[in-house]
């Protein structure tokens, strides 16, 4: 049965390469993108996640940063966050967990090997000089954020339609599904690249691919295995049992 042959696939595997996306924060309360049921307070992502949103107007763009800041620090990781985290202490230097989501919740469920591909709302970075800071606790944030070694005004630290992602961090998100044994995909609509060719580069070298999504994506004619679920019960029958994450997730 195919989810014997997963679960064997993970477990015996060294080389774990994971790929996440707004859907394994479905269930901690933060909003999908393209899912039912709108994310933004009349907002539309793609008019004030870019570049040219933000020289229009940073205090507009900055509030809507602000809300989400407030909203994912109010989230908790879910059982789903926490079994990347067991699975990524099980694994060691051969695992990876590469993210689309900037709500931090794979670092406060206790991941560490983590790229976050598309930046981070806790964090922001200075116009002027580069450098990046930690967002002051949401009760104590008032944007726009100014820069603690140059005094310049800072902006969200996430990567914005039309931007580039961080070439080195792309880099070794590519390395590691290039020689994974083992790709997990989980909670992506697989549209936005170049994160969604991931689970591509996986498979055409050889990997064993796993996706675990409610609804079928165009990754899924590729996978191995693709669990019809959501991240939290998918990982759940994927894992071995660990204390204290499995219960939760049934
Ligand atoms: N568990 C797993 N997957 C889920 C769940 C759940 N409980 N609920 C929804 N999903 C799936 C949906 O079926 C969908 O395929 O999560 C996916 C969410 O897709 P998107 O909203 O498109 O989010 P994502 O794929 O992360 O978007 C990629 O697009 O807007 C940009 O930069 C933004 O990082 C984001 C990127």
């Amino acid at each position: 049965m195919e989810i014997q042959e997963a679960r064997k696939r993970l477990d015996s595997s060294a080389r774990v390469a994971v790929l996440t996306g707004a859907g394994i924060s479905a269930e901690s309360g933060v909003p999908t993108f393209r899912g039912a049921g709108g994310l933004w307070e009349g907002f539309r992502p793609e008019e004030l996640a870019t570049p040219e949103a933000y020289a229009r107007d940073p205090e507009k763009v900055w509030r809507w940063y602000a809300a989400r800041y407030r909203q994912v620090m109010q989230a908790e990781p879910n059982p789903a966050h926490r079994m990347l985290a067991q699975l990524e202490r099980a694994k060691g230097d051969g695992f990876l967990l590469v993210t689309q989501n900037v709500d931090g919740l794979h670092l406060r469920a206790g991941s560490r090997r983590v790229v976050e591909l598309h930046g981070s709302l806790t964090r922001a970075r200075c116009e002027r000089c580069g450098h990046r800071q930690p967002l002051p606790p949401p009760d104590a944030f008032e944007p726009p954020p100014l820069c603690e070694r140059c005094g310049g005004r800072m902006r969200p630290d996430v990567v914005w339609f039309g931007e580039f992602l961080d070439a080195e961090l792309l880099a070794r998100a590519e390395r590691a599904f290039m020689t994974a044994e083992v790709a997990l995909v989980i909670g992506t609509s697989a549209v936005v690249e170049p994160a969604a060719s991931l689970g591509r580069i996986a498979k055409s070298a050889g990997a064993y691919l796993i996706e675990v999504n409610p609804e079928p994506t165009p990754l899924t004619p590729l996978a191995d295995l693709s669990l019809r679920a959501g991240a939290a019960h998918g990982l759940g029958r994927l894992l071995p049992d660990d204390a204290g994450t499995r219960e939760e997730a049934e």
